[in-house]
């Protein structure tokens, strides 16, 4: 999930240096403190098709945002990534979308005029602030309220004593929310059964959301998002002093049954040393114009062992801050610049010796029929990146299952120049990733889950 606008970046990049005292946190444990947490990540299929897509990036083409005919959720992987969170005193449990392409954390609040119905795995669908002795809107004049796109300052009445600060928070596809940037007392449950108490979070208090990936099949009944950007209202900016200002995560396989446990680790663990595969690293990059962004770069493309002939400026982060590759948890699909695509795609249509299914599927350029066939021979992607890695996934990590014995190359194109590509969540299945703020680089590794 990728925000949008960013009208505060310069502002943003300034007060990451003021962070701790504009935002200022504690942390209590019953237990001793951890030096980091391990927080279960849950992963709760889509429970319909146009999930696939509305969460996307907002350079789509038409066509991709057409409904797609899969089968189901699980099997193609139009998931998402649930953390819990315990919110407010007494603690009300509430499930977010992790999500590394946004900054705020926010809920759906009890005011919320057109907050959807619960699901399944949240009876109550909103958090109720009333409920809650620790919930404190932050003062429109607080500097803490420099931090949140809030189109209404200049109407703060610095003497009134509720002026909450608003904010308005838009996501790449047009969905935004609205509401009060407020003070709460959260807890985690971590893996090993204790809680972690954390006082004084910032997060919004939503009373509005609108478009497709905050209100459609996609959200999920989510009650809002757990923003894990580079931004200073992030979790992890959030958490950093306390944790080592970095975090890891490892996202299970979406086709095994039953799904393993994936995890979010936030700080610390020392997870290059008790990995038996040593991690690979590559730079993160920052956008100034998009400081919420992971960027890594990519430096040549290779199908099936051969490195393909595309210009690399195709794959750079120009000046203007157009362009790059972000790493997206919030996103299903992967998304790269068009000139790009179109030899990748072009490369494996020349590789894939499978036939084609009869009906072609909406929303994929290539598919394969592999019914009948036990173990179908797929083309190998893999992308150098800055430092001299490879990141060689898996052909399940870029090939779905769209139907009964057909397999579509989960690709998508971005056509605009302007645009940037983005690994979504699916291709980075499988793999430990380490966001390493301090050292600005990205960590990754096979066989992850293992290694949390
Ligand atoms: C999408 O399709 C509609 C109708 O087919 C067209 O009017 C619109 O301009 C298209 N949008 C884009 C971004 O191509
Ligand atoms: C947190 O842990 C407690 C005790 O183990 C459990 O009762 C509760 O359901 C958990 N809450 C969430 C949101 O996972
Ligand atoms: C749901 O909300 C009601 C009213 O606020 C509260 O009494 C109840 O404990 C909540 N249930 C859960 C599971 O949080
Ligand atoms: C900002 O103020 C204007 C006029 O007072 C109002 O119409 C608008 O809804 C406000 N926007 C937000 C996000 O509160
Ligand atoms: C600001 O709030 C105070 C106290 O409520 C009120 O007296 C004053 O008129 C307000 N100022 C403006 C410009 O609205
Ligand atoms: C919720 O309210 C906002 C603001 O009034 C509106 O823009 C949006 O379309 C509404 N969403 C739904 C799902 O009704
Ligand atoms: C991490 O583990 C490695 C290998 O076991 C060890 O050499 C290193 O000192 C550890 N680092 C920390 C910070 O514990
Ligand atoms: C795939 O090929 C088999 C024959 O090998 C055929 O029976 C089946 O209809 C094909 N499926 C599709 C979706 O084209």
């Amino acid at each position: 999930m990728l925000l949008l606008t960013h009208p505060l970046s310069l502002l943003s990049l300034l007060s990451l240096l003021t962070l701790s005292p504009l935002l200022s946190t504690s942390l209590s444990t019953a237990t001793p403190t951890p030096n980091y947490l391990k927080l279960p990540l849950l992963l709760l299929p889509s429970s319909s098709s146009p999930s696939l897509c509305s969460l996307n990036h907002h350079r789509l083409k038409n066509k991709t945002t057409a409904n797609l005919p899969l089968s189901s959720g699980a099997s193609t992987g139009s998931g998402q990534y649930f953390t819990a969170l315990l919110l407010g005193s007494p603690p009300q449990p509430l499930f977010l979308i992790a999500d590394t392409a946004s900054d705020l954390v926010w809920v759906k609040c009890s005011a919320c005029r057109n907050c959807s119905s619960s699901s399944a795995h949240n009876p109550n669908s909103t958090f109720f602030p009333r409920h809650s002795s620790s919930f404190s809107p932050h003062h429109c004049f607080d500097s803490a309220c420099q931090l949140v796109p809030h189109p209404n300052r200049s109407h703060c009445n610095r003497t009134r004593l509720h002026s909450p600060c608003r904010y308005d928070y838009s996501y790449a596809d047009g969905s935004d929310t609205t509401g009060f940037f407020s003070r709460e007392t959260t807890a985690f449950n971590t893996s090993s059964g204790a809680q972690v108490k954390h006082e004084g979070l910032a997060f919004g208090c939503a009373f509005t959301v609108s478009g497709p990936s905050l209100t459609g099949p996609s959200f999920n009944g989510a009650h809002g998002v757990l923003g894990l950007g580079r931004g200073p209202i992030s979790l992890p900016s959030q958490l950093g002093g306390r944790f080592g200002n970095k975090f890891s995560y490892c996202l299970m396989d979406y086709t095994l049954s039953p799904t393993p446990t994936s995890y979010l680790l936030i700080g610390g663990g020392n997870v290059t040393g008790a990995g038996k595969k040593p991690m690979k690293y590559t730079p993160l990059l920052i956008n100034p114009l998009s400081p919420t962004f992971y960027y890594i770069a990519i430096e040549s493309v290779y199908v099936g062992g051969v490195k393909l002939r595309i210009n690399p400026l195709v794959w750079a982060l120009d000046e203007s801050g157009n362009g790059g590759t972000v790493v997206d948890s919030g996103t299903t699909l992967t998304f790269l610049a068009d000139p790009g695509y179109r030899k990748i795609l072009t490369a494996f249509k020349q590789r894939v010796k499978l036939p084609q299914p009869a009906e072609p599927t909406l929303g994929f350029d290539l598919c394969v029929n592999v019914s009948g066939v036990s173990r179908p021979s797929l083309p190998r992607l893999s992308f150098k990146l800055f430092g001299g890695s490879a990141f060689a996934p898996p052909p399940r990590n870029y090939f779905v299952d769209t139907a009964d014995g057909v397999k579509c190359l989960a690709l998508q194109p971005v056509s605009s120049p302007s645009g940037f590509s983005v690994i979504g969540n699916l291709m980075q299945q499988g793999f430990l990733f380490e966001f390493d703020r301090d050292r600005s680089r990205l960590g990754f590794s096979r066989h992850g889950c293992a290694v949390l």
